[in-house]
């Protein structure tokens, strides 16, 4: 979809978003609009239930007085709600409500509002980013879609004051919907088509943008001693991989200046291996890769933006498969920090992927700090639904940072306790850990203190992203399927506190 900002005019054909303020107060184009219409766009509203309450809209066809085809009258709630989010919701919903209507082509009308923190222009340029997001559609694979049952909305004109500004402003935020858009794709397709080495081609075309990307294979893993992550993937016939990407983007700093990192578990399909899952819900686990997809995507939003930031995102690619070489429960293995681990369940693999990935880049790069995304476990379904992703960190201010962001571009998490307590319970007898803990209680926090056992002193935080990366429903901002959850959070935490 072409999006573009002009400055205002009241369009004479086509159609017609306008907004109305809660309480049935018009805005500046819909009188005008009412004007034209003799009156007709208040007694439309006065005839409905309409009272401008964000959420809410109402639909006039081929308005008399008019040459529209269309008026979209859309709910904007009050002037002091207006913000960011809100604005990108009405956006999404905007795009919703009209894309597939058989107009090729919408013209949303942004007027000033009083008593509002944002300006016109600000408004648009929200609006936009809210529109590009619910435009999103995996449907590459569907050959015998009718065309009449495609989106017909190709075209979206935002009217406002100050459309160079909106337009500047939209650019960076359109480079970010990118990344979310590359990360939907990567968690949407199937593992027949994406495994490991069709990943880490995924990542390599960044290098495009200037990120330089590298592929170590199994044997390059072996030689880094990392045995907990090659293990996962030894019963796979797809060989496991794990790609290093840069993007170098500070200015004025020494290149010896320590880069911010992101891990991301890449497991592109998790059958469970020998602990193998139950049939019923496993085509879910193509998108075990998802940790690794909001990486890659948001290097790609880091870069397409020229983030002026040093970054490097390391994802670890594997396979889980049951087969004759797949790993055992109670197999051993050694990881690349040295430490030994006894695999009691190779379903817990997220982790095994992840201590390799972490100690890697722990001790090639010396990170500000580290954060790993991971679709790691059940458990934090059980605890947070699909509404927040569970966070767990050793640093304070990492973790504020991390929840400031989150609640500002609407991708919530919640911290979790961690504790030597939790600790213990990952001892084993046979080796100086194991993959699961004794009992069935706290699996999200077991499953992190492992993680923790891989990154000694580092500033580190892990996002458990099980219950936000796909999602059986649409939001105003995504429809169902892959949401990206991350990229966006990312992002901004960047944006916020590690730019300039
Ligand atoms: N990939 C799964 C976690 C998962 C479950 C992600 C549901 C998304 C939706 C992970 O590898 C796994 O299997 N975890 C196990 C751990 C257990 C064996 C300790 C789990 O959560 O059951
Ligand atoms: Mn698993
Ligand atoms: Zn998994």
């Amino acid at each position: 979809m072409k999006i573009t900002f002009a400055n205002p005019t009241l369009p004479e054909t086509g159609v017609v978003v306008v907004g109305v303020l809660d309480g049935c107060k018009l805005t500046d184009s819909a009188k005008a609009l009412d004007k034209k219409m003799g009156g007709g766009l208040v007694r439309a509203i006065k005839a409905s239930r309409f009272k401008g309450a964000k959420d809410s809209s109402l639909a006039l066809f081929a308005p008399a007085g008019t040459g529209l085809d269309r008026i979209l009258i859309v709910g904007m709630g009050k002037p002091k709600s207006i913000d960011d989010k809100e604005m990108q919701n009405l956006g999404g919903d905007i795009y919703a409500a009209l894309s597939t209507k058989g107009h090729a082509a919408a013209q949303v009308i942004i007027d000033a509002v009083d008593k509002c923190a944002l300006r016109p222009d600000q408004i648009a340029a929200e609006l936009a980013l809210g529109a590009r997001l619910r435009s999103y559609r995996f449907d590459k694979y569907r050959t015998k879609e009718k065309a009449e049952d495609k989106p017909s909305l190709k075209a979206l004109k935002i009217f406002c004051a100050g459309a160079a500004r909106a337009r500047s402003a939209f650019a960076p935020k359109d480079m970010v919907a990118q990344g979310v858009f590359m990360t939907r794709d990567l968690v949407s397709e199937p593992a027949n088509i994406l495994y490991p080495e069709t990943l880490a081609k995924h990542a390599q075309s960044l290098s495009k943008l200037g990120v330089k990307v590298e592929v170590l294979g199994e044997a390059q893993m072996r030689k880094l001693g990392m045995g907990a992550l090659l293990g996962v993937g030894q019963g796979s016939v797809r060989e496991s991989k794990m790609v290093v990407m840069h993007w170098n983007g500070a200015k004025g700093k020494t290149k010896s200046d320590a880069p911010i990192a992101f891990v991301g578990k890449g497991v592109t399909f998790d059958t469970g291996g020998i602990s193998i899952k139950p049939s019923a819900g496993m085509e879910d686990m193509k998108w075990d890769m998802g940790g690794s997809g909001v990486v890659i995507g948001l290097m790609k939003a880091l870069a397409g933006r020229k983030a002026n930031v040093n970054v490097v995102g390391v994802v670890g690619l594997v396979e889980n498969m049951p087969s004759g070489s797949a790993q055992r429960p109670g197999d051993i293995v050694t990881s690349m920090s040295g430490q030994t681990i006894e695999v009691l369940n190779t379903d817990a693999e997220g982790r095994l992927v992840l201590a390799d990935a972490l100690w890697y880049t722990k001790e090639r790069f010396k990170p500000k700090f580290m954060i790993d995304l991971a679709t790691l476990t059940g458990a934090i379904i059980i605890c947070l639904g699909n509404e927040k992703a569970g966070l767990f960190s050793n640093d304070d201010k990492l973790s504020a940072q991390l929840s400031e962001a989150g609640e500002a571009v609407g991708e919530s998490v919640w911290r979790m306790p961690m504790g030597d307590n939790y600790d213990k319970k990952i001892n084993s007898d046979a080796a100086d850990m194991k993959n699961i803990s004794d009992g069935r209680g706290a699996g999200s926090i077991t499953a992190a203190q492992f993680l923790k056992r891989f990154v000694d002193k580092t500033p580190w935080a892990h996002l458990d992203i099980a219950g936000v990366t796909w999602s059986s429903k649409a939001t105003s901002t995504a429809p169902k399927g892959g949401t990206a959850f991350g990229v966006r959070l990312l992002d901004r935490l960047v944006a916020d506190h590690y730019e300039k």
